[in-house]
């Protein structure tokens, strides 16, 4: 090599793939066979159009683009624009060429996120300089989000406890490989934060992280979502689209709630993991997808599997490296460093000082009970931030909804003091008694009404269940209590 800066690649990492997108054969010729002599690979693209299909399509995903500015139709700065505000894309970088280059033009080209900018004639040197230092300095800008992931990754996952610590574990390990991941476990327990992790410490964590929620979609539509669908592929279907499996192509696919997903989209999604090829819904043509596909599943899938609603192959396929989060209540010792995390990032978006939380607060926390697992604790910790005062106290958390309010009836009382201020005799109520008398009333109807449900009771009455449990608290309402 002539320059003395330009570093070549090294020999153990896969070749690199350089899209040329020129309307000029010659240009596509002379320009492939620059690269091809050092090692890349080479896709092409006459048009702007045809670079966005060959980008999606291409056998392997596309490493960088040299864009010719003028091109028939849409020229190359508009769709470079284009390309630019692509999530998923956006990353690549771009080294624009032109015939008759404007300093304006390469100004403009450099703004729009342009790497680098040269005119035609092509030089051989320039080229490779030019694609070489390109190609690097985004290998260096992936590197550096990889490492700031994984100084990232365990401030965003928070937990101590040994469970946790065998979390962190599995998702190291797992993470730079290509396996693909089944991640289990209940509602609200982080399954999405743990494949995020496995994405951002993995080596395309530079790269898009889709994703997609299988119970979302009903059922004839989530094929198109997945796979993508051509022009007429069925009513409705007036442009060919993309599916995410196309639009994940060199990246991460995360198929979250994968347990909802209906069986004959189960039998695409294993033939794609099989054998990486995709077809478009009404579409013959099948091109290859290099996708790492997360998975996700509130459900018990080997209880599915046995069910006979998911299938057996693709639970295997999936099941490789199987995570299993855990529930909060198995790991009760995070709870003061969780409840700490969500109140200070809660007070720091909203501009509240940080409000400290007793140990008698976090003892209460600690003693309830979880099912909606860490979801459930970081919105009761939002909750008591909201209506604390400087501090958080028991009286800012809600009642636990899983104790039974009148589990424990207190001394058979029949009418509690709310029937005790009626007013004494022939004097009349104030306004104020009256109502508060009515409302007892009211809701000792509807209690009695709903067997003493509070849940129920409280939808009926068309308020909060804690609002009503406060109420109760109040008026000394007692279960068994007529009016
Ligand atoms: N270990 C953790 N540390 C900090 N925050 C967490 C942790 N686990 C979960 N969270 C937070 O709890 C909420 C729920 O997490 P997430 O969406 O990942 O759960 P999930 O298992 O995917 O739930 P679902 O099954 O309902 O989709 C999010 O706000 C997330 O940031
Ligand atoms: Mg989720």
């Amino acid at each position: 090599m002539s320059d003395p800066s330009y570093t070549p690649r090294p020999d153990s990492s896969p070749p690199r793939t350089v899209m040329v997108v020129d309307d000029e054969r010659n240009i596509r010729r002379a320009l492939g066979l620059i690269l091809e002599s050092e090692g890349y690979q080479m896709a092409e693209a006459g048009t702007a159009e045809r670079a966005a299909e060959t980008l999606a399509r291409s056998a392997s995903p596309v490493d960088l683009v040299v864009l010719d500015l003028m091109l028939p139709k849409m020229s190359g700065l508009q769709w470079l624009e284009r390309l630019k505000q692509d999530g998923l894309y956006r990353h690549i970088p771009v080294i624009v060429i032109s015939g008759h280059a404007s300093s304006e033009e390469a100004a403009q080209a450099i703004k729009l996120g342009a790497v680098d900018f040269f005119e035609k004639p092509l030089n051989r040197e320039r080229v490779l300089l030019s694609v070489g230092k390109a190609l690097e300095n985004a290998g260096l800008m992936r590197q550096l989000a990889s490492l700031s992931a994984q100084l990232d990754t365990h401030q965003e996952m928070i937990g101590n406890t040994p469970l946790m610590r065998q979390l962190y574990s599995n998702v190291e390990r797992v993470a730079p490989t290509k396996a693909n991941v089944l991640i289990m476990g209940p509602s609200g327990t982080g399954k999405e934060l743990v494949s995020r992790a496995i994405h951002r410490l993995s080596t395309r964590a530079g790269k898009p992280f889709v994703k997609v929620n299988c119970a979302a979609f009903p059922r004839e539509l989530i094929e198109s979502q997945l796979f993508g669908h051509e022009k007429g592929a069925f009513t409705g279907a007036d442009k060919s689209k993309r599916g995410l499996f196309e639009q994940a192509h060199g990246a991460t696919l995360f198929l979250d709630e994968i347990g909802d997903m209906d069986l004959a989209a189960q039998a695409k999604v294993l033939r794609v993991l099989q054998s990486g090829e995709v077809n478009r819904v009404g579409s013959e043509h099948t091109f290859h997808v290099d996708v790492r596909v997360l998975a996700a599943s509130n459900k018990d899938l080997e209880r599915e599997v046995a069910g006979g609603s998911f299938r057996e192959d693709l639970f295997f396929r999936l099941n490789v490296f199987p995570i299993h989060v855990p529930v909060l209540d198995e790991r009760t010792d995070d709870i003061p460093l969780l409840a700490e995390a969500f109140m200070q990032a809660f007070c720091g978006d909203n501009g509240f000082k940080p409000k400290p939380i007793s140990v008698e607060v976090c003892a209460a926390l600690q003693r309830r009970k979880w099912p909606g697992n860490v979801r459930e604790l970081k919105n009761v910790i939002e909750r008591a931030v909201i209506l604390s005062g400087e501090e958080i106290t028991i009286a800012d958390l809600p009642e636990d909804p899983h104790i039974d309010p009148f589990e424990e009836p207190a001394h058979a009382a029949t009418a509690g003091p709310g029937a005790a201020s009626q007013g004494g005799s022939g004097k009349r109520p104030t306004l104020r008694e009256f109502r508060e008398q009515a409302e007892r009333r009211h809701i000792i109807d509807t209690l009695v009404e709903h067997e003493w449900n509070v849940s129920r009771t409280a939808v009926a009455l068309g308020v909060e269940r804690t609002n009503l449990h406060k109420k109760i608290r109040t008026y000394e309402i007692r279960r068994g209590e007529t009016r």
